[in-house]
């Protein structure tokens, strides 16, 4: 198995490092257009393997696409990250122009593989990619979900003070301030969230889960790197070994949710091929109307990027 990671930058290299600690594949690359830099990083990440015992081979290459030949899956973290007081959409127009000339040169040295989008704004950047690379949708997606969802699960634990092992959750829709948390589909250890936490405790943290890249944003002047580089290799892992994870991930709806020809986070079944299956929850009118909601920003970002000079 051979996986290649675009961008060696904070999620890139984090990505790359999960993913040979995991030993995910024998063969792991590193591509960035910053002369060196991904070389070094995959050295990097190589010399820690006598310590932390692992054997993926991390290598590393300024901009040179033969390199990655052959990868079954593809990462793209290559991209401006937010920077205090940007939202991920002011990314779109520098953005897009990365993921284009990556998704190409990827396309080009790896026809099959499949494509998972990091970059921002997520769900028009995964967009981008299915557009250029002409890729099925259910080889071109976008991790954001997986996040979104590790931030909620990460205060609800805090919160009640158990392991964020017990808790799950899915949350649908874009990623961004109209996320769509849903609580009826919280459990921890199996019990429904509402028996356990007030509702009031409940709404302040779907508040801060889906203001939780900002809040990072914040801290450190730029945005996150440790979870999201963690979440886009557990999809990277959930496929090369055909696990069937059901995870929250972005990808073209086709009639799903009554939603044609958007690019939306919602349940999917990893494996092997890539998306295997979408599944739909039966949403309730207010979960519907979040949905919409998300569906309308996104569509509004998705124009900007097809009204952008090509
Ligand atoms: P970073 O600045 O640390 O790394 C980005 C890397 O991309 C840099 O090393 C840069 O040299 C490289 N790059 C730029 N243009 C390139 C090109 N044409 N070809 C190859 N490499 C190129 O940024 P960071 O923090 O790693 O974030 C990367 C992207 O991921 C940003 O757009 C950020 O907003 C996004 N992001 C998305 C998340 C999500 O949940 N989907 C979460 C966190 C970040
Ligand atoms: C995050 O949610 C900024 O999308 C990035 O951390």
């Amino acid at each position: 198995m051979k996986i290649t990671v675009v961008g060696a930058g904070n999620v890139g290299a984090t990505c790359a490092d999960v993913l040979a600690y995991r030993e995910v594949a024998n063969e792991i690359v590193l591509v960035d257009i910053k002369e060196g830099f991904a070389e070094g990083k995959a050295l990097d990440i190589w010399q820690k393997a006598p310590i932390n015992l692992y054997d993926s081979r991390t290598i590393g290459s300024t901009n040179d696409y033969s390199k990655s030949a052959n990868s079954d899956v593809v990462v793209i973290t290559s991209g401006l990250p937010r920077k205090p007081g940007m939202t991920r959409d002011d990314l779109i127009s520098t953005n897009a122009g990365i993921v284009k000339s990556v998704t190409e040169n990827v396309i080009k040295h790896s026809p099959n593989a499949i494509v998972i989008v990091v970059s921002n704004p997520l769900d028009v950047m995964t967009y981008q990619a299915h557009l250029v690379s002409q890729l099925p949708r259910t080889r071109v997606m976008g991790m954001a979900g997986i996040l979104d969802t590790a931030r909620y699960r990460a205060f609800l634990a805090e919160a009640l003070n158990v392991s964020p092992k017990d808790i799950q959750a899915m949350i649908l829709g874009g990623h961004g301030d109209t996320m769509v948390p849903l609580p009826r589909y919280t459990t921890v250890g199996g019990i429904p969230v509402s028996e356990l936490i007030a509702q009031d405790k409940l709404n302040a943290i779907i508040e801060r889960t889906k203001v939780g890249g900002g809040e990072l944003v914040k801290l450190m002047g730029t945005s996150a790197w440790y979870a999201p580089g963690s979440a886009a290799a557990q999809m990277v892992e959930a496929i090369v070994k055909d696990q069937r994870r059901v995870l929250p991930v972005c990808i073209q709806l086709d009639g799903e949710y009554g939603i044609k020809d958007c690019y939306l986070g919602v349940p999917v079944v990893l494996g092997k091929n890539g998306v295997e299956r979408v599944i739909e929850l039966d949403l309730n009118a207010q979960e519907k109307e979040l949905l919409e909601t998300s569906r309308k920003h996104v569509k509004e970002v998705m124009d900007v990027l097809d009204k952008l000079p090509k």
